[in-house]
């Protein structure tokens, strides 16, 4: 694989359908493991829905990113600021709400790539720290950010269908 040829760009309304593929399909691959059947099922049905996703593209705020490799999107990242955090710990922030890479091309230093374009987005626009909320199950996750910088400030409690789980929330100061 040649990372070289590697292209990040904004995701646009009538990306839609792909973003929903890739968006199940790097769900799917990240949670099956560790989640029952209905509950993913439920999941993907009630968020990662077109008119959901469609919503969330239309969200001021919200912006999301494909990672390319020639034609095929291999990864995805979703941003929030200002109203479009999910949480709101102060007007200020911002938020890397998704970053997913299709498993056959973990290790490979896109999700580092995709994390380097969110940041150089908040430097650019003169935020002074990054959040986001990873699943404390997700250790993989939490190894991947914690090499970029980040630390546990907080946690909060979610739903996977009926199955209750607690997110880690993690920053990182970049100014
Ligand atoms: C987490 C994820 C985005 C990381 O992307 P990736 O392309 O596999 O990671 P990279 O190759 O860019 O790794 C970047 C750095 O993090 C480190 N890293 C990545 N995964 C790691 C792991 N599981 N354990 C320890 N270190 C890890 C790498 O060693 C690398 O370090 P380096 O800079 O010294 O070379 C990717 O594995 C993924 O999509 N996972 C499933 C989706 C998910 O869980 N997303 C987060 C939930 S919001």
């Amino acid at each position: 694989m040649q990372i070289d040829s590697l292209i990040i760009r904004e995701v646009e309304l009538n990306d839609l359908e792909s973003l929903r593929q890739i968006s199940i399909q790097t769900f799917t691959e990240t949670f099956s493991e560790h989640n029952t059947e209905s509950n993913m099922k439920e999941y993907i049905t009630e968020c990662l829905n077109t008119d959901k996703l469609k919503q969330e593209l239309q969200t001021i705020g919200s912006s999301f990113y494909f990672a390319l490799l020639g034609q095929q999107i291999i990864g995805y990242l979703k941003l929030n600021t200002a109203k479009a955090q999910t949480e709101h710990h102060s007007e200020d922030g911002f938020e890397i709400e998704r970053i997913y890479v299709l498993k056959a091309f973990h290790g490979k230093q896109i999700g580092k790539i995709l994390f380097e374009k969110a940041k150089s987005i908040a430097l650019e626009k003169q935020y002074k720290t990054i959040w986001l909320g990873v699943w404390e199950k997700n250790t993989k996750a939490i190894a991947f950010y914690t090499r970029q910088g980040f630390t546990q400030f907080d946690h909060h409690l979610f739903k996977l269908g009926n199955d209750k789980q607690t997110d880690i929330l993690m920053e990182l100061k970049i100014n």
